[in-house]
């Protein structure tokens, strides 16, 4: 499995759910876009997918559909807010989530046909290590893991991390810190991250940013606008910018390679902890 050699793919992924991916992969496609690239962002949250509802979009197809082959995977495309185009997955369709591992190939190869004619792709995918969050993984050249200051997500944060770098060879993970009272909160929670994994893992990890707990984001998440052109006005939305061009700003050593180890990726992922 090739990641898009010549193009920015960041795949967005936690250990635990709930700590902000689809808000950070919302807001990075926006400062993609804000900053003049062609962006796409997938839905890789596999049956249970919400970020057309973020988006306010409604989604009549959806992933699902493409695989049951009721329409082409250019079909579903939706066009959200600033430009963005938006690949929705289904929500609430079990069968998605336990795709054999044919249909989840054709199904990638089609994200890769649709991805390639643009400038930066992100995948918001779901919580956790499941094989349909690593084959996402796969396909990005940016690694990105997302986690909040707490405890039990930092340390499924951690979990993933480990499993990103030790069994799918991927040698450089960005980490951002959401919903941190403090610009130093994040930075201490991502030092003590880093530390452990220089020792125990082959990855070495980037800072990519704190974002604050920000009401407007709620506001926003309930009025199903979860990003607009003016979010930079919040201090989230100004944070999450600067996530994206320090993503972009970086030099070469944030890329990822392909991952040596193929025929790993077809073993069952084993427990997580050091
Ligand atoms: N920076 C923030 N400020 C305020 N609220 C936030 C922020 N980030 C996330 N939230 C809150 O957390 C909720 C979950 O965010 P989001 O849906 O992005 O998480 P997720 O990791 O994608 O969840 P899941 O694992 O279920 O896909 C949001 O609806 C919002 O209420
Ligand atoms: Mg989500």
């Amino acid at each position: 499995m090739q990641a898009f050699s010549s193009k920015r793919t960041i795949a967005v992924s936690s250990g635990k759910g709930g700590v902000g991916k689809t808000l950070t992969s919302i807001h990075l496609a926006a400062a993609s876009a804000k900053h003049g690239s062609n962006t796409l962002i997938i839905d890789g949250d596999l049956g249970l997918a919400n970020v057309d509802v973020l988006l306010g979009l409604k989604a009549e197809n959806s992933i699902f559909d493409v695989i049951t082959g009721r329409v082409g995977i250019e079909d579903i495309l939706l066009r959200g807010p600033m430009g963005i185009t938006v690949m929705p997955a289904g929500s609430g369709i079990a069968a998605l989530q336990n795709l054999d591992a044919g249909l989840r190939d054709e199904l990638i190869a089609g994200i890769k046909f649709v991805a390639a004619r643009f400038d930066t792709v992100i995948i918001d995918t779901g919580a956790g290590i499941a094989e349909t969050v690593l084959q996402m993984n796969r396909l990005a050249n940016i690694n990105l893991v997302v986690t909040t200051p707490e405890p039990h997500a930092v340390t499924d944060a951690y979990a993933l991390i480990k499993v990103l770098s030790e069994c799918e060879d991927i040698p450089v993970i960005a980490l951002a810190i959401n919903q941190v009272r403090s610009e130093d909160e994040g930075r201490r929670v991502f030092e003590r991250l880093s530390e452990v994994a220089s020792k125990f893992l082959s990855a070495r990890l980037v800072f990519a940013g704190s974002i604050p707990t920000d009401p407007a984001i709620q506001r926003g998440v309930m009025a199903r606008r979860a990003v607009q052109e003016n979010s930079n006005f919040t201090l989230a939305g100004q944070a999450w910018t600067q996530c994206f061009h320090r993503i972009i700003n970086a030099n070469d050593e944030w890329r990822t390679v392909i991952p040596k180890k193929i025929s790993a990726l077809a073993a069952p992922v084993e427990g997580t902890h050091t």
